[in-house]
């Protein structure tokens, strides 16, 4: 299954900053409806603004909710209908993480990670497959992180393994309704992430070797889109996080344990 975002009507989630705003400048030119969503109103006009530069003509929509709650879940589902949005592609980008270890995290950002990086995905494909207009696609943003366990992030790891898993089985289920569905896993990419996921404390995570893994948010969403154009189902963003993803995949976990123990002992002298 394959996608023409031609004329498409899209939702984005996280389209305030990063990947989401960098999806809606790029579907500009030749979408037909943007729905955009996030928590600040402010960068979604932003963001706005700058498609309305690209193609005056486009039909924008806002809504600033939190769809980590089932409250703002609902609000936004309700908006998306009252406003008589009829999406054909929904991008489930929103996600976030944290660095530092789960003894000395905090419960809510373990929780908010879970609620946003899943459950919030989850339910809003869920809510959103009966009105996709046919043929229709979705994008789920996962991770490099999704291909190995990673202390000090190790909640947002298991998060993106989750998606990478339930996009692949969603691909093949929605493929007879003619939904194609493409799940991204970029390596690390320059926006708000790490400012997001980084505690007050200064706990981190060892980020030391991603220079050679780091491509633009440009190329992460042309790559993600052309993937969707052609039905790839799942897509490694950059030459650099392919090779490191089959990499990670290959290795024997008696081989890859050793390593990951020795980076995060590294990272925590
Ligand atoms: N950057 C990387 O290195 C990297 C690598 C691999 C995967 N990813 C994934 O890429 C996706 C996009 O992240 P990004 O890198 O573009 O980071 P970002 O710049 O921090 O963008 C995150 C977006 O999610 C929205 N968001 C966060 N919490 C939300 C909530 N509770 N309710 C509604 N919206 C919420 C934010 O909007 P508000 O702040 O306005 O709510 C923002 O628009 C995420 O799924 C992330 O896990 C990123």
């Amino acid at each position: 299954m394959n996608f023409d975002t031609q004329h498409c009507r899209a939702v984005i989630t996280g389209a305030s900053s990063g990947l989401g705003a960098e999806f809606a400048r790029q579907l500009a030119p030749t979408a037909t409806a943007l729905y955009l969503t996030g928590r600040r109103q402010e960068a979604l006009e932003a963001v706005k603004t700058a498609c309305l530069t690209l193609n005056p003509a486009l039909q924008i929509h806002l809504y600033a909710c939190d769809i980590a709650t089932d409250e703002g879940r609902g609000a936004l589902l309700e908006n998306v209908h009252h406003c008589g949005f009829q999406p054909n592609l929904l991008i489930n980008n929103a996600g976030m993480g944290d660095y530092g270890t789960v003894a000395s995290a905090q419960a809510e950002k373990l929780r908010a990670q879970m609620d946003l990086n899943m459950t919030a995905l989850v339910l809003l494909t869920h809510a959103f497959i009966p009105h996709l207009q046919r043929p229709g696609g979705i994008i789920n943003i996962s991770s490099l992180a999704s291909t190995l366990p990673m202390p000090a992030m190790a909640v947002y790891a298991a998060s993106k393994a989750f998606v990478t898993s339930f996009s692949e089985a969603l691909a093949i289920e929605l493929a007879p309704e003619s939904i194609a569905v493409t799940c991204v896993c970029p390596g690390p990419t320059p926006t708000r992430f790490s400012q997001t996921a980084r505690r007050p404390d200064g706990e981190d995570t060892d980020r030391g070797g991603q220079g050679a893994l780091r491509i633009p948010p440009q190329q992460v969403v042309a790559e993600s889109l052309a993937a969707l154009r052609v039905g790839q189902a799942c897509l490694y963003p950059g030459l650099g996080v392919k090779i490191a993803a089959r990499l990670f995949r290959l290795l024997p976990r008696i081989f890859l344990r050793p390593l990951l123990r020795r980076r995060y002992a590294k990272g925590t002298v």
